[in-house]
């Protein structure tokens, strides 16, 4: 995957961002959209599919397991099923570059069917902790050898029929949970999880779409109760993928920093398990209005109207973290630039991206010139009070696509450039994005 010579860049901008935009799609369905159409039987066709190299390292895996996948001219994916309990054992190694998600979902799969898969993944991928799949799917009957502390590269032998179980999840991870969801499909009787916290809900909605027999219930704590049946039959769908609220959190923060800006983002997913972002910089001031609401492919969507505002600080409450998970390094640009003190709690997940994002962006912009005090689970953060950061630094990005694009937002605010050492893993998930982001005005050096 991206393993070229590392490609620095700094952006900046002259004067107000402006004009209307669309990011591409998301990356969580994506990759389902892939994962579910090749276990279907028949013909499927996605449209609006994230090209971004995660989510080609799916479409590669799966194909190396038997599903056919082809894009057409006009950007169409179309997609052969093999059918739940089809899946076919890989010739070679499954290579997941820098994809937790590819990783942990095609585990997942693999584990019910009776092949051996190897997963290999980049350096970043390879410190990230897979234990939180291995030990659920190794109760179902899966059987791993991995490298020291749960890590890639690792062979997974998988099982049919597996056992079903009943899990709850330990940790607040969808991952997690679509990982057994997926093991369900091809295990007969009910697989259950169990999931304390609501975390983003696109295999459900995606897997009751494709005609599993999945229900959701509540306990009378809260807790989601999810029940699919194996062993399923799928039916072929068409797709529409909607735009991915995870990248377009990266445009709104850099309309909302930029005094005097005005952009519209089209086409921007607005599923509840996913939009705390908005909700926490609308909190903090921010002038985000959802526009022409309407449903893409089951899935609540927008057009998001920004314009430049003053921010102030605000204690974020934990529990939306598991809403905007991905949004948090841009979530602290953000509270830099706001009035007073923002201050983040219950965020150890973070320390477990594809980099230890709390401490990769602590340190980031430390040396940008922004007051921030680490925590064991948040960030603690004085903000200039709109005054642009310092800026002068090379930020180090540790193949963490989120970080780069957080910091290339920063250069905007920051007198001096803001150089990021690799641009490069911002091809993981949102190809287009320093063309996007110059074409709202902003330059790059
Ligand atoms: C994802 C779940 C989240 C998120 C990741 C995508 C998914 O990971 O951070 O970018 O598509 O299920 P966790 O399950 O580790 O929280």
């Amino acid at each position: 995957m991206h393993q070229m010579a590392p490609s620095p860049a700094a952006f900046k901008s002259a004067g107000p961002l402006s004009g209307r935009v669309r990011v591409p799609g998301d990356k969580s369905i994506s990759h389902r959209s892939l994962m579910l159409s090749a276990l279907a039987v028949g013909t499927s066709s996605v449209e609006g599919l994230l090209e971004g190299e995660d989510v080609l390292a799916t479409a590669a895996a799966m194909r190396a397991m038997g599903a056919q996948i082809e894009r057409g001219a006009d950007g169409r994916w179309t997609i052969h099923g093999v059918g739940v309990g089809g899946l076919l054992q890989p010739d070679q190694a499954l290579d997941m570059g820098n994809s937790g998600t590819s990783t942990r979902l095609l585990m997942g799969l693999v584990a019910s069917h009776a092949i051996t898969a190897t997963f290999i993944g980049d350096a970043s991928l390879s410190k990230r902790p897979m234990n939180r799949v291995i030990d659920p799917l190794s109760l179902m009957g899966a059987e791993f050898t991995a490298s020291p502390g749960g890590r890639l590269p690792l062979v997974l032998r998988g099982i049919a029929p597996a056992i079903p179980i009943e899990y709850r999840l330990p940790v607040a991870s969808a991952q997690v949970k679509s990982a057994l969801l997926l093991a369900g499909l091809n295990t007969p009787g009910i697989t259950r999880v169990i999931e304390p916290v609501p975390t983003r809900d696109h295999s459900e909605r995606m897997l009751r779409g494709f005609g599993a027999a999945l229900t959701v219930e509540q306990d009378a704590t809260g807790a989601r109760i999810i029940s699919i049946r194996g062993e399923a039959e799928l039916r072929p769908q068409h797709i529409v993928v909607p735009g991915d609220p995870s990248s377009a959190a990266f445009p709104v923060v850099a309309a909302l920093l930029v005094a005097g800006s005005d952009v519209v983002i089209e086409n921007v997913g607005l599923n509840p398990t996913r939009a705390g972002i908005f909700e926490v910089l609308r909190l903090m001031g921010g002038d985000i209005r959802f526009v022409n609401p309407r449903d893409v492919g089951g899935e609540p969507v927008a057009d998001l109207h920004v314009r430049g505002s003053t921010l102030t600080g605000i204690e974020v409450p934990p529990d939306i973290a598991p809403s905007m998970i991905d949004e948090f390094p841009v979530l602290f640009v953000a509270a830099a630039l706001a009035q007073g003190r923002t201050v983040t709690r219950g965020l150890e997940e973070l320390r477990v991206k594809e980099s230890d994002r709390l401490a990769v962006m602590a340190e980031g912009l430390r040396a940008i010139g922004a007051r921030v005090e680490e925590t064991e689970d948040g960030l603690i953060i004085d903000g200039t009070g709109g005054e642009p950061l310092a800026g002068g630094a090379t930020i180090a990005t540790h193949l963490d696509h989120r970080i780069a694009m957080s910091f290339a937002v920063a250069g905007l605010v920051a007198s001096k450039p803001v150089t990021i050492d690799d641009m490069a893993p911002v091809a993981t998930s949102f190809p287009i994005f320093e063309q996007l982001l110059c074409s709202l005005g902003a330059t790059r050096e």
